[in-house]
């Protein structure tokens, strides 16, 4: 029986989802909002949630980081609700993990551990995939633990059913650490290459537009929305290498490409800063960005907040004019508000969409199509004396880079509209204009 098969006919793991809330932290979010998030995380993997809650910390207790009433009652609880995961949305020490595994009885995952396993089905490029096996077996090693699902599935086992006695873990160790040099050599072989594979992305034909934006924004249903029109052909070649890039077609008939990523998510474990930057590849390199946000939520601007800083973190351009924030889910906001909201939206420059009922997915694409005009720079040469082709540049375009020659003409970089540089070629035909 092979390893798929297994996973295919496993039963859904019923699952606990406890948020401890400590004292005196500093948070954005309140502690129902930061479970609510964990119990989106912990459906995402499929995993069936049976009950959630938040458990105040009064007291730190090292060996098992609740108080001993607290690990009775969910105790009580997995054996009510026969679960055979608790997620703890925290960080837990190995040591922690452990004794709680076997005051439970049940495997415990915590929250850096789950986001692993979000990042590890998320991940596609190969450096991604790389990194977040990187993180991963960093992680194993650290704790003497396996993760969840990973080896014991590739095993042929089931995820949650015991755990491996110490012979095994200091065998598996062994093999960790043999894997882990093996992964740290194929990454710095696949980031030498990486500037070639750019230079060749780059010349895709195609604008490249990625969605970003908070768990739960709701950016998979925005992608589903924006590109359910017409299966284009194109589909065909991405679909089988992966499900999260297709074509999008822009209101004039002009092909895109519009790729999903993995969601943000409110303080991510330090650990994984560097799996989650490689898991936003597309981003780095999108002609376009659009900033899901839900703005239904309670949470939206620290959300949104959040997004922008960890962007900004990892060193992704955030230049205002190639990014659009589609403020979603306007049809959960009330009517009262929903004007106002409208007009909130036009100042910040954003667009009201919901992805559900396809309201104001026309007005995004437009949106993006004239943003994708003007995303691809031009290289314009103008030959000594033309200085008026110069000032209708700076005044039609955005000027990048501008060079004098020693000949006496200019070099400029600069983005334009298609409209634009329609115009300006036939005003100037002594420029030189190269896209
Ligand atoms: P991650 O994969 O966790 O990053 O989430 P996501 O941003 O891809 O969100 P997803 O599209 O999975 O949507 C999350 C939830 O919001 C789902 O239950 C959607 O059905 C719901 N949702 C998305 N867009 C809308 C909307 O416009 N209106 C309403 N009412 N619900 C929406």
């Amino acid at each position: 029986m092979s390893s798929k098969l297994i996973e295919r006919e496993a039963p859904p793991q019923g699952a606990i989802i406890v948020h401890p809330e400590r004292e005196g932290r500093a948070s954005a979010r309140g502690p129902d909002a930061r479970l609510e998030e964990a119990v989106g995380l912990a459906q995402a993997l499929d995993l069936q949630v049976r009950d959630a809650l938040v458990a105040p910390l009064r007291r730190m207790t090292p060996a098992t980081l609740f108080g001993k009433g607290k690990v009775a009652e969910i105790a009580d609880l997995r054996h009510a609700h026969e679960a055979d995961v608790i997620v703890v949305d925290d960080a837990l020490t190995p040591v922690q993990q452990r004794n709680l595994e076997k005051a439970w009885d049940a495997k415990v995952i915590d929250r850096t551990g789950l986001i692993l396993e979000i990042f590890a089905r998320r991940a596609r490029t190969r450096e991604g995939r790389l990194q977040v096996e990187l993180a991963r077996l960093s992680y194993e090693r650290s704790r003497l633990v396996r993760t969840w699902t990973h080896l014991e599935r590739q095993r042929g086992g089931f995820g949650f059913m015991g755990g491996p006695g110490e012979t095994q873990i200091e065998a598996d160790r062994r093999l960790l650490a043999d894997r882990i040099g093996k992964l740290k050599r194929e990454l710095a072989e696949v980031r030498r290459t990486r500037n070639l594979q750019r230079g060749a992305r780059q010349r895709h034909p195609f604008p490249a537009v990625a969605l970003v934006g908070y768990t739960n924004a709701g950016k998979s249903t925005l992608f589903n929305r924006l590109t359910e029109a017409e299966v284009l052909a194109e589909d065909m070649l991405f679909a089988t290498l992966d499900p999260t890039l297709r074509m999008l077609k822009l209101p004039d008939g002009r092909p895109a490409i519009l790729s999903d990523t993995v969601g943000f998510i409110s303080e991510l474990p330090h650990e994984l800063v560097e799996a989650f930057r490689a898991t936003l590849e597309e981003v780095r390199e999108a002609d376009v960005i659009l900033h899901v946000r839900d703005i239904a939520s309670e949470e939206t601007d620290a959300q949104a907040a959040d997004v922008r800083q960890v962007l900004e973190r990892l060193g992704i351009d955030l230049e205002d004019r190639k990014l659009i924030e589609v403020w979603n889910k306007a049809d959960l906001v009330d009517p009262e508000h929903r004007s106002e909201l409208a007009g909130d939206a036009r100042r910040a420059g954003a667009v009201l969409v919901s992805a559900a009922s396809g309201e104001g997915c026309e007005a995004l694409l437009e949106t993006v199509a004239a943003l994708v005009d003007e995303a691809a720079p031009v290289e314009v040469h103008t030959p000594a004396g033309e200085g008026a082709a110069i000032a209708w540049l700076y005044r039609h375009g955005r000027v990048l880079e501008r060079e004098s020659e020693p000949d006496g003409g200019v070099h400029l970089t600069v983005k334009l509209t298609a409209q634009a540089q329609g115009q300006f070629e036939q005003l100037f035909p002594h420029a030189e204009v190269r896209g």
